[in-house]
């Protein structure tokens, strides 16, 4: 790992002297004795906070936290070197996995090295283009609810909560595609598995941020309630893992043309010798739902934040779209998405600022 750190710093920091450098040979803010930079960290600004201390300190810094070192990149091109070297030379923070599996999303996300792999082959089965195809006619209906509920608001001037939808209609879809079930959280709020979903996700954020793992020693009562809802989201997994068993039991062409990704994992996980549990399926099931949710909703929500700042830009995706799609609001057809290189462009550039 140090051999890894010090080739990244060599990329990074081009002008540098050669050889091999240590973390404290970075550039970054000044901390004081004991806390390091905890103070000058503010809550809700963490990204800010990062983003100053990048245009100070350049594309690699520093800092601390009470006795931990911490390592900043913004270059676009050593992120990606970095998380291709992952799970060999990096790894994932091991706080991050144990918070996550202790909220019992234990898969992709908190596995390593050797178990990462296994799993990682599991989990390639679930997101291959022919699950996301065979599950598109439901990412269509999913999308034209939304379309239907922003058009019915426009036509009697209310307003909308733009967040709140973009949350509600990708955490349809990431259910519907990790779990198979359509609990249409856009229309019917407090769902109880959205509200547990919705629970665990602020509770291992804020776990996360919070210095001692008190919960360890002693247990408050939102402790016990995360504990509860962790069990609650496990049994319904389970029911939904027997409900795409029983779909295949009907229809066993659907253990080698999945329609979504449950099916996909339990079709992996039943086949001889394959040596993963129906925990290893739930546990990824809940992963994709962590991992597509809110990462999806904030990045259109951002592009629809700055798309109408440059109204040329706008102007060209609008057309774009008009010219593909014709009178239809949504596209039905994958291929039609594959031809949007406008649009395309306009979400990586939304994403990259
Ligand atoms: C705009 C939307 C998305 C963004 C910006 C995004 C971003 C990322 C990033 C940066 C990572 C690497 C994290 C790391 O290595 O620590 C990652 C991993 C991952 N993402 Fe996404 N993601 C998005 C959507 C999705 C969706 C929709 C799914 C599934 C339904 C998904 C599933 C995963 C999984 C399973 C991993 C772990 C891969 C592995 O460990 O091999 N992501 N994503």
């Amino acid at each position: 790992m140090a051999d890894k750190i010090s080739m990244v710093l060599d990329r990074a920091q081009q002008g540098a002297p050669a050889g091999p450098r240590s973390i404290a040979d970075l550039p970054g803010p000044q901390g004081a004795p004991l806390l390091g930079n905890l103070r000058q960290i503010q809550p809700g600004r963490f990204h800010r906070n990062m983003e100053d201390w990048g245009r100070e300190f350049g594309p690699m810094f520093r800092f601390t936290m009470m006795k931990r070192s911490f390592v900043a990149v913004s270059r676009r091109d050593t992120i990606a070197s970095i998380l291709r070297d992952r799970p060999d030379a990096f790894r994932r923070s091991t706080r991050t996995a144990r918070m996550l599996e202790e909220a019992g999303t234990r898969g992709l996300f908190t596995a390593e090295g050797e178990e990462w792999r296994r799993q990682r082959k599991l989990a390639m089965r679930a997101l291959t283009p022919e699950v996301v195809q065979r599950f598109f006619p439901t990412l269509v209906m999913m999308t034209e609810r939304l379309c239907l509920r922003w058009k019915a608001a426009l036509a009697a001037g209310r307003e909308v909560d733009m967040l709140r939808d973009l949350k509600a209609w990708t955490l349809d879809v990431t259910i519907g595609l990790a779990m198979g079930q359509d609990i249409n959280t856009l229309e019917h709020e407090d769902n109880p598995l959205q509200r547990d979903i919705e629970f665990i996700f602020k509770r291992v954020a804020r776990r996360l941020t919070t210095p001692v793992e008190y919960w360890k020693v002693f247990k408050l009562p939102v402790d016990r309630e995360a504990d509860a809802a962790a069990a609650r989201i496990h049994s319904a997994i389970d029911g939904f893992i027997a409900q795409a068993r029983a779909r295949m039991a009907a229809d066993p062409s659907l253990r080698s043309k999945p329609s979504n990704m449950l099916e996909a994992l339990v079709a992996a996980r039943d086949e001889a010798g394959s040596g993963f549990s129906d925990a290893v399926v739930a546990g990824n099931a809940i992963t994709m739902v962590f991992a597509g949710e809110d990462t999806t909703s904030n990045s259109v929500a951002w592009l629809l934040n700055l798309l109408p700042q440059s109204p040329a830009v706008m102007a060209r995706a609008a057309g774009e779209a008009d010219s593909l799609l014709g009178q239809d609001s949504v596209a039905r057809n994958p291929h039609l998405l594959e031809q949007m290189d406008y649009l395309d462009a306009a979400t990586r550039e939304a994403m990259r600022l």
